[in-house]
């Protein structure tokens, strides 16, 4: 971070509401956006569509440094086998590294930069200006990815979206190299019984706060 730059971290499980949050608080203050789990999307893609192995770090590092942050496109990388693949390559110390530096990069941009991930708080920007820890429960969030794929008129298996969930989160949680977790000044914001709206309503109080300090 620079003194000019305003950095915010959010990090929490999948579908926890982060994204909706984190573009709410970029338009709010004119900020720019990046969800940091499409460059590891955008890093498994490249390695499926050239049929490169998942599981050679050497293959998967250099496929990560190639990746470009502008051309992220959040409805080609949302699709479950891509995340599913991103997950796994993001165990990867190499994969972790060539993407942190990019995302770092990212982060000094003026006037602010909203980051949400896994591990911004703790690694990527420790020094960011306010963190947010965003989480609710598995059920709901299995629930809130099941009503949204019902809402495009597709079907889907609850149980199946449950286990799903469960799995993501035992990996990214469990891993050795940056593992999911609330940074110690994080601001805890639970959305199993808030709405998105509130939750943004509360982390703009916050945010307020901290840039009427810094004035
Ligand atoms: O958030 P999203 O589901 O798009 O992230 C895909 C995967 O990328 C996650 O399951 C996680 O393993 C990984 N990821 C990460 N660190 C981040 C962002 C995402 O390890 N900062």
């Amino acid at each position: 971070m620079t003194n000019e730059t305003f950095t915010i971290a959010i990090d929490g499980p999948a579908a926890a509401g982060k994204g909706t949050l984190s573009r709410r608080i970029a338009d709010q203050y004119g900020f720019h956006h990046l969800d940091t789990g499409l460059t590891y999307r955008a890093t498994a893609k490249a390695l499926l569509d050239a049929g490169l192995p998942l599981d050679d770090e050497a293959v998967a590092e250099k496929i990560a440094r190639e990746v470009e942050l502008a051309g992220l496109d959040r409805d080609i990388l949302s699709k479950h086998e891509i995340g599913e693949a991103a997950s796994r390559i993001a165990v990867m110390p190499a994969v972790r590294r060539a993407l942190v530096e990019a995302q770092r990069r990212f982060s000094t941009k003026a006037p602010g930069t909203v980051l949400d991930g896994r591990d911004i708080g703790t690694v990527v920007c420790p020094n960011a200006a306010v963190k947010f820890y965003v989480t609710a429960s598995p059920e709901v969030r299995a629930r809130r990815r099941y009503d949204e794929i019902l809402g495009k008129g597709l079907t889907a298996d609850f149980d199946a979206i449950f286990e799903d969930v469960k799995r993501r989160d035992e990996r990214d949680m469990g891993r050795a190299d940056s593992p999911l977790k609330p940074a110690d000044d994080a601001h805890l914001l639970d959305t199993s019984e808030m709405s998105i709206e509130a939750a943004f309503q509360a982390a703009q109080s916050i945010i307020d706060a901290v840039l009427s300090r810094n004035a």
